[in-house]
């Protein structure tokens, strides 16, 4: 029998937003999450307006995030929504994510977390006192050839993890777009609505997927970070050596002026016995090597994978899946917790609010330790 969709409102997300798309068919993809409310823009004016373009309920498009948490808390139980998705920019998710959690709902929230440490920790103390679900969208975790590559680092397929080395690329910030008044380039390079610039944008996505993958934390990191165009308040370049618990080193890039770079996300690890290799843009192969024997390149659809990389796969190999299918991974993991009544990312699929505090903590003791140990040479 299939499951019941979980009611959700939005924040953020308005017809002219980047992200909040994407969420809303990653949700309808396995109907995992339907749209009944949303407060969906800065404004109560384009708020309402987005919520009509989207068909919402007209008593459903709320003016602002605390109107709509308030109003729906008081519908029926049968009627209003279950779960809040938060879709804004980063100085809007702790705010809104810790009303919506004492107001009884579950939550979806974008990385990054939240836009400081505190702010992070808080949040997980919050989610523990409430007891609800709560799903961070680190949407690479969603893809089948990484969760490939975690059963392969898990169950010992390259050995002991020696060496982790992750990058995320991208150039649309080589220039000063910001001042050009484009949107996504405003609020991310405003220090007081980002938190952080490049680290929190994608370096979050990097710590993540390299932590998702290993098991691995970083323990101890030395960092370069950098701002290369002029008059910009955040940094847009990081450069982090990292030490693992238990003697593994690596390092993690993280860089959004480096032009002809679209969404150049990559993972190489090597083990004691051989290594694997995943680049976001080409995310249906993963290259495996080892010291035995010919490179093995896994194919998402293939009958060999592991059940947690095929149950992922909606397609025959060769027919090519990716950023929302992935996306949509996420939502269907925590629909089935928010439907147990059980926050627990592990065993249901999706990053949890440790995850999200973890990337908070990484992003600030980066930055922190910038320049710190340098020799001349
Ligand atoms: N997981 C991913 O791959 C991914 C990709 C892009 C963005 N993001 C994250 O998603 C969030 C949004 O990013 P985006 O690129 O879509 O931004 P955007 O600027 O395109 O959209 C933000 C939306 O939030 C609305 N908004 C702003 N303040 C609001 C408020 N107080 N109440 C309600 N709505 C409000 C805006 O009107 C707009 O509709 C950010 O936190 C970003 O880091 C994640």
């Amino acid at each position: 029998m299939a499951e019941r969709p979980i009611r959700m409102g939005m924040i953020g997300g308005g017809t002219e937003a980047f992200i909040g798309g994407v969420h809303r068919m990653a949700a309808r993809l396995d109907d995992s999450m339907r749209l009944v409310a949303g407060a969906l823009s800065s404004t109560p004016a384009r708020s309402m307006e987005s919520g009509r373009a989207l068909g919402l309920q007209p008593d459903r498009c709320y003016g602002t995030w605390s109107d709509m948490l308030a109003k729906e808390a008081a519908l029926p139980e049968h009627e209003r929504m279950e779960a809040v998705v938060i879709v804004a920019p980063n100085d809007v998710h702790a705010p809104a994510a810790t009303a919506a959690l004492e107001a009884g709902f579950h939550v979806v929230c974008d990385k990054p977390l939240a836009v400081s440490t505190d702010e992070a920790d808080a949040l997980v103390a919050a989610q523990q006192a409430s007891g609800r679900v709560f799903a961070v969208t680190y949407n690479y975790t969603g893809y089948p050839m990484v969760r490939q590559a975690r059963h392969v680092v898990r169950s010992g397929g390259i050995g002991a993890v020696r060496r982790v080395m992750v990058e995320y690329l991208q150039g649309w910030l080589a220039t000063p777009l910001e001042q050009s008044g484009h949107k996504q380039a405003g609020w991310r390079t405003d220090p007081a609505r980002a938190g952080a610039g490049v680290l929190g944008d994608i370096g979050s996505h990097a710590e993540n997927l390299m932590t998702f993958v290993t098991g691995l934390t970083a323990s101890e990191i030395c960092s370069d970070v950098s701002t290369h165009v002029a008059g910009r308040a955040v940094e847009d370049d990081a450069s982090v050596l990292l030490r693992f618990g238990g003697g593994a080193v690596g390092s993690l890039t993280a860089s959004q002026v480096c032009p002809g770079s679209r969404n150049g996300l990559s993972l190489r690890i090597w083990g004691e016995r051989g290594g694997l290799v995943w680049h976001q843009e080409r995310p249906c192969e993963l290259l495996q090597t080892s010291l035995e024997g010919p490179d093995v390149v896994h194919r998402a659809g293939d009958p060999e994978l592991a059940p947690v990389a095929a149950d992922a796969c909606r397609l025959p190999s060769g027919h090519p899946e990716g950023f929302i299918e992935a996306f949509a991974n996420i939502y269907r993991g925590a629909a089935a917790a928010m439907r147990a009544g059980r926050d627990d990312g592990e065993a249901f699929g999706y990053p949890d609010v440790r995850d999200g505090a973890r990337g908070v903590h990484f992003v600030a003791a980066a930055l922190a330790a910038s320049g710190c140990g340098w020799t001349r040479v």
